[in-house]
């Protein structure tokens, strides 16, 4: 068994559809301010009621039955998410209990918008060394939670879903390379500093962003690291069927296709309709574009997060 493949794909967003009209009656924003600076039309927003881990098990439902597997015969779930249900126990152990899926390891990923990639490398890892053989990623987030709503600078950009993929040991090429990357020194570019002490939240519990620092960061470390993983496979950036950056800014996406000389056409685009959903942001783009027929068996797809921590990390994948 040499690789790790993924054999089905699932997604879910929360019903409830905020438009950047209605945005803008709650903060001094417009629609053709966000539209022009970041693409993104409108977003999904949870319930109160509604945790990260319901939003996982919706999204694992779809790609379990798309995979054909019983969650009773998953070995390992892997959940990477920044906005869990509690401090513990995990969303993994939560979503493990949802889905029925007894005795299985379960735990967290925290790498925020990066943090489904380095869940995959994590799982690839397992399954590679023969350890297990069928492993549950997902990428999970109600980051409507931690957003400050009288902060235009950051409410308008991010929105509430999930997505998720099994990964199954198989001979027939998968999981080609994968490549993590972490930079501590960065971490005061997006934070939310908060913690709970005593009973108390002290620090600042919402997110906060200097958004041309994140977006410089971004583009730079996003073309590095699609060239650094391409390079472990001996593929060129022509070689890439389809490019799924984390779906944060399509003026982030632009400027990376361009940088590695891939056309915009070949990259799936999502931020426009989810915004940025963190965790969760390219495992939902992957469902939407193999749902809709783009991405077909055989096509080679690079996924690339990049986010707080500052983390980021690409996998290229042959579905
Ligand atoms: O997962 C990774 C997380 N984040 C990102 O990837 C975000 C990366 N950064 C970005 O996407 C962009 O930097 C933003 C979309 C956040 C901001 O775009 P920008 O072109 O860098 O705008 P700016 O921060 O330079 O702000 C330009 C102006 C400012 O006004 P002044 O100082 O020029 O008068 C802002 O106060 O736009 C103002 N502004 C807004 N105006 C209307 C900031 N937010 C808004 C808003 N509506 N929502």
């Amino acid at each position: 068994m040499k690789y790790a493949r993924i054999v089905g794909t699932g997604s879910y967003l929360p019903v409830n559809v905020v438009s950047n009209d209605e945005l803008s009656r709650r903060v001094d924003t417009s629609d053709e301010w966000i539209r022009s600076r970041t693409g993104i039309r409108q977003r999904h927003i949870a319930e109160p009621a509604q945790t990260s881990s319901d939003l996982a098990y919706q999204a694992s439902l779809q790609a379990l039955a798309a995979a054909g597997i019983a969650a009773t015969d998953l070995d390992l779930i892997i959940v990477a998410t920044s906005t869990p249900d509690f401090i513990f126990p995990s969303t993994a152990c939560l979503l493990q209990a949802k889905l029925g899926a007894k005795r299985c390891p379960a735990f967290d990923v925290q790498a925020v918008c990066s943090g489904f990639v380095y869940g995959l490398d994590i799982a690839d890892k397992y399954i590679r060394s023969g350890m297990y053989r069928r492993v549950l990623v997902v990428g999970a987030e109600v980051f409507s939670r931690i957003l400050d709503w009288n902060d235009r600078g950051t409410c308008v950009l991010f929105g509430d879903g999930a997505g998720a993929v099994v990964l199954a040991a198989d001979d027939k090429p998968g999981l080609l390379a994968s490549v993590l990357h972490a930079d501590g020194s960065q971490f005061g570019i997006l934070s939310t500093p908060g913690q709970v002490c005593g009973g108390k939240v002290t620090g600042d519990p919402f997110l906060r962003m200097d958004g041309q620092a994140v977006f410089k960061l971004a583009v730079r470390v996003l073309d590095e690291v699609a060239r650094e993983t391409l390079a472990l496979c001996n593929l060129q950036p022509a070689d890439v069927d389809w490019l799924i950056p984390h779906q944060a800014n399509v003026r982030i996406l632009d400027a990376t296709a361009k940088r590695l000389g891939i056309a915009t056409d070949k990259v799936i685009v999502t931020v426009d309709r989810h915004a940025n959903t963190s965790a969760a942001s390219v495992p939902l783009a992957l469902d939407v574009a193999v749902r809709d027929g783009r991405i077909k068996p055989g096509h080679k797809v690079l996924l690339e997060g990049v986010g707080g921590g500052f983390t980021w990390g690409a996998a290229l994948v042959e579905m």
